[in-house]
């Protein structure tokens, strides 16, 4: 599919994926790839490895005979990375240009492929005869190796896990989506991919502000060209750990319901305070869809009954999982009902500690109220 003079996107749609290390894709993703047919033919990002052949077919569709001479790996992630052994042995003569750590993963992840490297660093550019496309790493976000790059003659950049989406369905530009979809599936993606780095996506996001961007192609979900102003003032907003004041999210699991009374309790009183508030029983709703909701919650209760002197495991995987993604300035409040030993708040509570939260005061019901 032609995206501008010479660009073309030949990606791979993956509708029915529903797991990427352990956030929920409910309606699967794609993994972009692009090629630019230049005097010489630069292809930009892979796919995942099952997708490898559509990706070689979609390629030879449009230059035929002609040979890949550069391959731009922004990132080494196996979404993107998987289809290198087979693309590598199609055009065995194509240089690939990374950063270092970016060679040194591919090495460690393909060690029987044979292929050529050029590391770059910041400022680099490689000129493939019109097109001059210019580098620019982005460590961390959100692997030491990830990198974006800009085409200037186009106007575009290839943002790579940057500004992504997991939407994995047949739209190609956002003007192609619903109202609110892009930015509701930027959200979920930034809350369970990218949240740890917020420093980090400053940094590239100063690093670009230079460019004149009219099109921003991710390497998940669809090509930006209307929505690239309110996306990056967006991303400003999450990098910059801006919060409301006013939102409580209270996520919990329940065993007999009184759990989930007290959840609806402490609902009731933070609406009387003026918070928007979201209930999620994590037995309905993927710790995923929470992470979503919190992204920008200052309240954050979680509660659990306790069960064989601990919490229900939905909720510790919740913890488990939240913890690593280190929201930040946030005020936690631990909760549950209990019949004996009554250990899950404590344990939920010493967990929001952990997580550098200001704790209030936990809160337990004997059996029932
Ligand atoms: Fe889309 Fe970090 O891989």
């Amino acid at each position: 599919m032609k995206i501008a003079e010479n660009v073309y996107s030949v990606r791979a749609v993956d509708p029915d994926i529903r797991t990427f290390h352990g956030y929920q894709t409910p309606i699967g993703t794609t993994y972009n790839s692009y090629l630019v047919t230049d005097k010489q033919i630069t292809l930009i990002d892979f796919v995942k490895a099952p997708f490898a052949q559509g990706l070689a077919d979609k390629i030879r569709t449009i230059i035929g005979d002609g040979n890949v001479e550069n391959i731009i790996c922004n990132h080494v992630e196996p979404d993107h990375s998987g289809a290198l052994p087979h693309i590598v042995s199609l055009y065995p003569e194509a240089m690939i240009y990374g950063t270092a750590n970016c060679e040194k993963e591919l090495h460690a992840y393909y060690p029987d492929c044979n292929f050529k490297f050029t590391v770059v660093k910041a400022g680099d550019s490689l000129n493939t005869g019109v097109y001059d496309f210019q580098f620019v790493p982005m460590p961390m976000v959100h692997w030491p190796d990830s990198m974006s790059t800009y085409m200037a003659q186009e106007k575009i950049l290839f943002s790579n896990d940057a500004l992504g989406q997991h939407i994995g369905t047949g739209e190609l530009f956002d003007s192609d989506l619903g109202d609110g979809q892009l930015l509701a599936r930027a959200q979920d993606y930034y809350a369970n991919i990218v949240l740890p780095f917020g420093i980090q996506v400053s940094k590239l996001l100063s690093a670009v502000s230079v460019f004149d961007i009219r099109t921003i192609c991710p390497s998940h979900g669809v090509i930006l060209r209307e929505m690239i102003a309110p996306m990056i003032e967006t991303y400003h907003s999450w990098a910059n750990n801006e919060i409301d004041e006013k939102k409580a999210v209270i996520i919990f699991d329940t065993m007999w319901g009184t759990t989930k009374k007290m959840a609806q309790r402490l609902a009731e009183e933070y609406r009387q305070k003026g918070c928007a508030v979201e209930l999620i029983n994590l037995s309905e709703k993927h710790h995923s869809y929470a992470m979503a909701e919190l992204l920008d919650a200052k309240y954050i209760m979680v509660g659990s009954p306790t069960l064989n002197n601990g919490m229900m495991p939905t909720v510790s995987a919740f913890l488990t999982y939240m913890k690593g993604l280190k929201p930040k300035n946030r005020t936690g409040m631990a909760f549950g009902s209990y019949g004996w030993s009554g250990e899950a708040p404590k344990q939920i509570s010493d967990i929001l500690i952990a997580c550098d939260f200001e704790v209030l005061p936990m809160q337990r019901v004997l059996w029932n109220f």
